[in-house]
Order: C-alpha cells, then structure tokens, then sequence
C-alpha cells in the first residue's frame, strides 16, 4: 500500500524553495515511506517530465549540496504532474483517476496547500465533494497542511477552520509555522523542561523582562501581491513571534504528548493582555522602510507596516509585570532571529564595577535562532590582576561546535516528516490560530483609531524607526543584538 502527497499549487515559489528540497533531503535520509509518488498540481501546463526538471532547477537553485545523480534520478521517479484548477469537478476526479493509477489502491494521502489562502476554501471543497478526504479503517490517512497566516484576522480565521471542521477532524489538519520546526525553536522546550536550572529562574522575581525579534535583510521581494495586504504584525507576529513567546513563557506541560503542549501554550495566550486602544501609541510602534511604495507591485499610498514593534504584558502568576518586547521588520541592519531574557540587577551592588558598562550589567541569556544557532549565558567577572576590577564574560553554546557543521535542517523537513508520521505536536491547533488573531486584531484596531502611532519610515539596513528605541528606553531598557556570527565577549546593543 502506497503513500500519495498533493502539493496544490507545485508551480509556486513555496514548492521550489522549500518543500521539494525538503522531501528530497528526507528521501536521501531514506525517511520517507517506501512506496510513495508526490504529485505536483497546478494550473500551468507541465508534462510529469517538464515538472522533474523544473524541480532539478529548483534543487539547484535551493540545496545546490544536497543534489547527486543518482538519488536525485530515484527521487525524481517519483515526482508527478497534474494540471488543473478547482473550478468543476472534473480536476478532482482527474487527480484522484492519478493516485489510484500511481499507487494502486494507494493508503495515505498527504495533501499540501501551497497555495494563496484564497483557495483553501475551494480546494477543501473540491476534495470534500470528491470523497477525498474521508478517512476509514481500511483507507488509511487523509491529512491537509496549510500555510500560514491562516486568514486575516479573527473572523476569517473562525470562518476558515469552520469549513475545515466540516469536512475534517482537527487531527487531520496541519497547520504549519516553519519556526516551530526550527531546530533551535524546538530546543527551548529542552532547554527549560530538560534541565532543572532554569526552571527556578524562569519567572518574574528573576527576570526583568524578555525580547523576541525576527529581523531581516531582504525587503518585499516579489511578493508584493501577498506583503502589502499582509504587512509585519499578520505576516510575522500572529504566527512565528506569538508562537515563540508561547513556548518561552508557558507552564511545563504534564506529558510530552501534542495537546499537552498545545493546551499550555493556549493558556499563554489566553493570558496575553489586550493593547488598550489608548495605550497604542506607548506600547506599538509600525514603521516602513524608505523606498517601500516603489517596489513592484506595491501601492503608492500603501500604509502597511514593514516594521513593529510591541510591549506585551501576560497576566498570570509567573509572567505579571514583566514585559515582552516583541519586533520584527523587513530591510533590517541584519538578519537574526533572537530571544533575550534579561534577568534582574543584583538586589545591593557591593563590588566596585569599574569597567565603564559593568554598572548597568545584568545577566543575560540569549537564545540564538539563526544565525550562530545557539545559547549565550551572559555574567559578571573579575580581571585578573586588577584589583577587584570587573568585566561581563559569557558562556557559549553552539550546534555547530557540538554537533557539527550540517547538524540543522531546514524547519519544512522535519515538518513534513512529521505530518507524514501523524505528530501534530509542532503544528498550530484553531483555538491557538483564534486566540493569536484575537490579540493581533486589538492591536489593529488602535492602529485605526485616533490613538494610533505614527507610520514611521526608516532607512533601509537599519534597526528600524529610532522610536522603537522609545518604546524601551522609556523603561530604561534597550534592546540587545546578540546572534550575529561573532566570538567574542561585547555585544552590540542598539543604543
Ligand atoms: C515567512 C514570512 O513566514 O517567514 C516571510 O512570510 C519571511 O515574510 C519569512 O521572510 C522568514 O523566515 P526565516 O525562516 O527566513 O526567518
């Protein structure tokens, strides 16, 4: 009995860039099930051999070290086309006529929409309505993974996961956010639960406050199309930031099961304060980078944000009064993903820091997502040989130093892999999708009222709005830069 995988919209930049290398990489690590076909649709014509090439370009283009003939012949073997759009039901019954020539009865079926949103409905219906989706005790897997942002706000949301409730359980929903398939993402619930230090640590008598960005160095690119009705706070806060202050700030979950740590992680949001209409312009700031409104495709008067930056607050016992400063932008100095946790100042300073930035030092770690994918331990130490003289040192920890040169993949292969083995533990569940529009449909709804904060324009490869500096220094805090490819024991902060 075979396994089938659809990748809706094969022509795509998703599928390219992401999924084929991905599927590839696990075939080449032979994780993936014995007999199994992939089979590309979209609307454009390819034959199954014009799509293997496009593919072998993309395995160029993408994962250029992964590629040798040999397996790539294999894998390719396997790769499939199927033309089509959703408009009757004659692709349906075409596409379903392909899975059961290729594997023939095929069991499980896989499938991916690669698409724009906006055909989730449609194609959900169409598989629906074709009894594509129905699972029984003799026919094996139906599952579906969707890209995010799953909708555009609350409503839409609600409306989305209603249709898929109708025609499938939540357990055969994917709902994909690659951060969670990151390596170093997955490693913050090891670093808090598989070791006993921190937990004691991990709370608001210890620390001071905590900070999550998501910087980058590309603008918009060629999506346009998707940016400039999405912006930052849809694009990269409801999913990727929300999702790592969940796992950064929820309770140990009581097993290691999926909806233990699902439900954890709905708490957290649950407890998440709601940014007040007229606290928006202390606690948010959204800018846009200079030259934004030229690029290809993008509206002249467009008002979406490429950048932001928010103070969160969560009401509960472990985390009240300790801020979350969250930011992310596009045309960043550089491009890092990075959580801070500032722990607290010493309660009486005895010694005498002499070191010009020891006064105003306090314990640090940092938690690298990319780059330099890895740990920092941040503290205090005496020069030797200078009376009682004082510098901040730090402790490392690298993947690549313990674990090799090739010790991350990329977030979809694992992703996918897990679908295919039925682990929805790193997948979005629709209370948590619901809870996170929620919050980000609040902010949204200052930015539209007469308290919203300026849209601030900033220069390209900068850290954004020099306000955003604002938002922390009014606290008399900073934000931290810390993972960029460098060994040494100074840190750039953004002052
Ligand atoms: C995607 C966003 O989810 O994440 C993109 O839609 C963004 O706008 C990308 O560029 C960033 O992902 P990564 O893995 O490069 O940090």
């Amino acid at each position: 009995m075979g396994t089938v995988i659809v990748i809706f919209g094969a022509t795509g930049d998703l599928t390219a860039r992401k999924l084929i290398p991905a599927l590839y990489n696990n075939f080449r690590k032979k994780r993936l099930p014995e007999r199994l076909s992939i089979i590309g649709f979209a609307r454009k014509p390819f034959t199954d051999d014009s799509f293997r090439d496009k593919m072998k370009d993309a395995i160029a283009a993408f994962a250029p070290d992964a590629y040798d003939a040999q397996s790539w012949r294999e894998f390719a073997s396997r790769l499939f086309y199927q033309q089509g759009d959703f408009e009757g039901s004659e692709s349906c019954n075409a596409l379903s006529a392909k899975m059961n020539a290729l594997e023939s009865p095929f069991e499980n079926c896989l499938y991916y929409l690669a698409t724009a949103p906006e055909f989730y409905p449609r194609v959900i219906a169409g598989l629906a309505d074709a009894n594509m989706l129905k699972e029984s005790d003799q026919n094996g897997y139906r599952r579906i993974i969707v890209e995010k942002p799953l909708g555009h706000d609350l409503q839409s949301a609600v409306t989305i996961n209603h249709d898929f409730h109708r025609v499938m359980k939540e357990n055969q929903i994917y709902r994909i956010d690659h951060y969670l398939g990151k390596e170093t993402v997955q490693n913050l619930v090891v670093l808090r639960f598989g070791n006993a230090i921190f937990e004691p640590l991990w709370n608001r008598n210890y620390i001071d406050h905590v900070q999550i960005s998501v910087a980058e160095t590309v603008g918009v690119e060629h999506r346009a199309g998707f940016y400039d009705k999405t912006g930052a706070l849809r694009d990269i806060f409801q999913n990727h930031l929300l999702q790592i202050l969940t796992l950064i700030a929820m309770e140990p979950p009581v097993t290691s099961q999926a909806d233990a740590l699902r439900n954890e992680k709905v708490k957290v949001l649950t407890a998440m304060r709601e940014i007040a209409k007229e606290h928006s312009t202390h606690a948010t700031v959204r800018g846009q980078y200079e030259g934004y409104r030229a690029e290809p495709g993008v509206g002249a008067n467009s008002t979406t944000e490429t950048f932001a930056a928010l103070r969160i607050f969560i009401d509960n016992w472990r985390w009240q009064g300790v801020p979350f400063y969250l930011r992310s932008g596009k045309m960043m100095k550089e491009k890092s993903s990075e959580i801070t946790i500032q722990f607290r100042r010493p309660p009486t300073q005895i010694l005498d820091m002499q070191a010009g930035r020891t006064e105003l030092f306090t314990n640090r770690l940092s938690i690298c997502i990319q780059p330099d994918e890895g740990i920092h331990l941040h503290f205090i130490a005496k020069v030797p040989d200078q009376g009682m003289q004082t510098r901040p040192v730090q402790m490392d920890f690298t993947f690549q130093d313990s674990f090799g040169e090739k010790a991350i993949p990329e977030a979809y292969e694992r992703l996918l892999l897990d679908a295919l083995n039925g682990d929805v533990s790193l997948f979005t569940r629709s209370d948590e999708i619901e809870l996170a529009w929620s919050f980000i449909d609040g902010v949204c709804s200052g930015w539209e009222s007469e308290y919203s904060p300026p849209l601030l324009g900033y220069k390209p490869h900068t850290w954004g709005p020099a306000e955003a500096n604002d938002l922390l220094g009014r606290d008399g805090r900073w934000w931290i830069h810390e993972c960029k490819v460098h060994h040494g024991s100074d840190p750039e902060t953004d002052r």
